[in-house]
């Protein structure tokens, strides 16, 4: 019998995993992981991010000098690390890509809004566009909202997560040749199974209180 759990649960029963057992997540369930981040939703459809996938260990030891030292085991020993990147400019040629997969995927019956569809989110583009650093904050923070996706959904999958900021970015857009293609890494998160003395797991949670962090206008 399998026990569902409430997202409360899920939400209480997660938590950063700091070591890794060194076991494979299946791949049926990996790949759900990876729809789960397609599935994310981002301002204005803009879906700039670029995912990349690092499962082998050959591929793990290309990027551990980019690892800070005290994140090194939670990549060599996690099943899965995805490097989360963002362009460094949205380009026409994506605004063109992102408008004909909607119409494609059957999102506009009567085609005399699109045009006034694609102008609202070229002006919304074009407000967080102004300089580079601009637009990577923008792309960012929708990246981010990929990474919430990602560790809750794992997490009720009954895989472990760690979100890793402790990289140095631009050692791993060298090793990835991001530059290159005008992208910059921004955010990683493993993904495994905890090891069975990992110390983080036994930890309660630790949250200000509601009062410190919400609060209701009447
Ligand atoms: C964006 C982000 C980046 C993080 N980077 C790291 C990291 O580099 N290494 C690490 O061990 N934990 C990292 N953490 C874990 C946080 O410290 C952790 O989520 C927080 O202390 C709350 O604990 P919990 O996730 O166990 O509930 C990161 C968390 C987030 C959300």
């Amino acid at each position: 019998m399998t026990v569902q759990k409430t997202m409360l649960q899920i939400a209480q029963e997660r938590y950063t995993t700091k070591h890794y057992s060194g076991k494979t997540i299946p791949r049926e369930q990996f790949d759900q992981l990876l729809e789960i981040l397609r599935l994310a939703p981002s301002s204005v459809n803009s879906q700039t991010w670029k995912f990349i996938t690092v499962s082998t260990p050959e591929a793990k030891n290309k990027i551990i000098d980019a690892i800070l030292d005290f994140n090194r085991e939670r990549v060599l020993k996690a099943s899965d690390v995805i490097v989360f990147a963002v362009p460094e400019k949205i380009t026409e040629e994506h605004l063109k890509k992102v408008l004909d997969k909607e119409i494609a995927d059957g999102r506009y019956a009567d085609l005399e809004i699109v045009e006034g569809l694609d102008a609202g989110r070229r002006h919304f583009v074009g407000l967080h566009s102004g300089t580079v650093s601009e637009t990577l904050a923008w792309e960012t923070a929708q990246a981010y909202i990929a990474l919430g996706f990602i560790l809750f959904a794992a997490a009720g999958m009954g895989i472990d997560s760690t979100a890793l900021e402790g990289v140095d970015f631009e050692k791993l857009d060298e090793i990835l040749g991001l530059r290159q293609k005008g992208l910059r890494s921004v955010v990683a998160v493993s993904l495994g199974y905890r090891a069975e003395d990992d110390s983080n797991a036994r930890r309660p949670k630790s949250r200000l209180k509601k009062e410190d962090i919400f609060t209701e206008l009447k």
